[in-house]
């Protein structure tokens, strides 16, 4: 956004924010009731009457989703009956990330968001009470309504399914025999090092719902007898990763805790790394992201991570990362900026030399 504005320009910046949640439910509609599908079709513009009609809505209906969407920016009016998608509809439409975004906002975080001020002052996830009685989103992941949970899955494999390809390359370049996926959630990077390695075994570390799930989906694609499935609870600092491992995988895993919280874990992973481990952490770093829509998403991620994952954590930049590896007594040996086509970053750690 521009820093110069004027008072008046700053006042119609402000008034997108009051009325933020009606604006995206009016989107939301738009493309729940094919609007934005139909008007698609027809990209020299549409009459109200003609959507009102073939989508079933009323004109009433009409009338207020696309004005309201023309004050987004979201459709064009070419003259007093006729409407157009603009850029901006196009991406609402077609774009994946659009959507993945949209539908977490609105089936995860919704209805909790309203908590976020109290979920401040006390430090707790308090808009998860909306989905669920659970100290943390990840204890109740497994049991979520289903199109929460797909939501939810969506958003995650989202990010980080574009990110493996050329993280494979990196991992691989050290030829780990055996790995270790903390918080290796549905075993995406495990059944992928199997694709990739036929020799390679992988350890998966993660709460029991997620295991449960993990385990299914190895059976169905036949790499059971390679993966092993260990449940863990990370915050417990009492419950120790075994050694053994040539390399330590983190994906997308240390921003679901607290600067403290990722410490003492990093500390569990130093008493289980050898002086030949690799650690890598992936993590999408709001500080080095090539496009403003990145680090828009990722701080607004953070607020989800506050009001209904913990309460307690958030994205982190890359120096941030390094100074909570360092505290752990491990050291960053190579950072991989923005890998593959992804807003990912990989930092490759080791044990500390003296
Ligand atoms: C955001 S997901 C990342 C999943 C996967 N690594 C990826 O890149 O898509 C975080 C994972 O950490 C797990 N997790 C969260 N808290 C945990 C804890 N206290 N102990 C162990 N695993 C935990 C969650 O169950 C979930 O599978």
């Amino acid at each position: 956004m521009k820093k110069e504005m004027s008072i008046i320009e700053a006042k119609y910046e402000a008034q997108k924010i009051a009325f933020a949640p009606l604006f995206f439910q009016a989107m939301l509609a738009l493309k729940k009731l094919g609007v934005l599908k139909l008007m698609a079709r027809n990209n020299r513009g549409i009459p109200l009457g003609e959507i009102a009609e073939t989508t079933g809505i009323s004109i009433y209906g009409a009338q207020v989703l696309l004005e309201a969407a023309a004050s987004a920016g979201v459709v064009e009016y070419l003259d007093e009956q006729t409407v157009q998608l603009t850029k901006v509809g196009y991406i609402l439409h077609l774009d994946h990330m659009t959507e993945v975004n949209m539908d977490f906002v609105n089936d995860v975080c919704y209805d909790g968001a309203k908590f976020l001020t109290e979920s401040i002052r006390s430090g707790k996830p308090e808009g998860l009470k909306t989905l669920g009685q659970w100290k943390t989103i990840y204890e109740g992941l497994a049991q979520l309504p289903e199109q929460v949970k797909k939501s939810w899955f969506d958003f995650d494999h989202f990010y980080s399914d574009d990110a493996f390809p050329a993280a494979l390359d990196i991992v691989f370049k050290e030829n780990p025999a055996l790995i270790f996926d903390i918080g290796g959630n549905t075993g995406k990077w495990a059944f992928a090092c199997c694709r990739y390695n036929p020799g390679v075994r992988v350890e998966i570390f993660d709460l029991p719902g997620q295991l449960a799930v993990a385990k299914s989906n190895a059976e169905s694609l036949g790499v059971q007898h390679r993966i092993g499935f260990n449940a863990i609870d990370l915050l417990d600092a009492s419950q120790q990763i075994p050694a053994g491992a040539d390399a330590i995988w983190m994906s997308q895993f240390l921003d679901c805790f607290s600067e403290t919280e990722i410490v003492c874990i990093l500390k569990n992973v130093r008493r289980a790394a050898s002086h030949k481990t690799f650690v890598y952490i992936l993590e999408p770093f709001i500080d080095n992201q090539k496009f403003e829509a990145a680090n828009y998403c990722l701080t607004g991620t953070s607020l989800y991570f506050t009001i209904m994952a913990n309460g307690n954590s958030k994205m982190y930049t890359t120096g941030a990362m390094t100074r909570l590896v360092e505290a752990a007594g491990l050291q960053v040996t190579e950072i991989f900026p923005l890998i593959g086509d992804s807003y990912h970053t990989i930092l490759k750690c080791a044990i500390a030399q003296p």
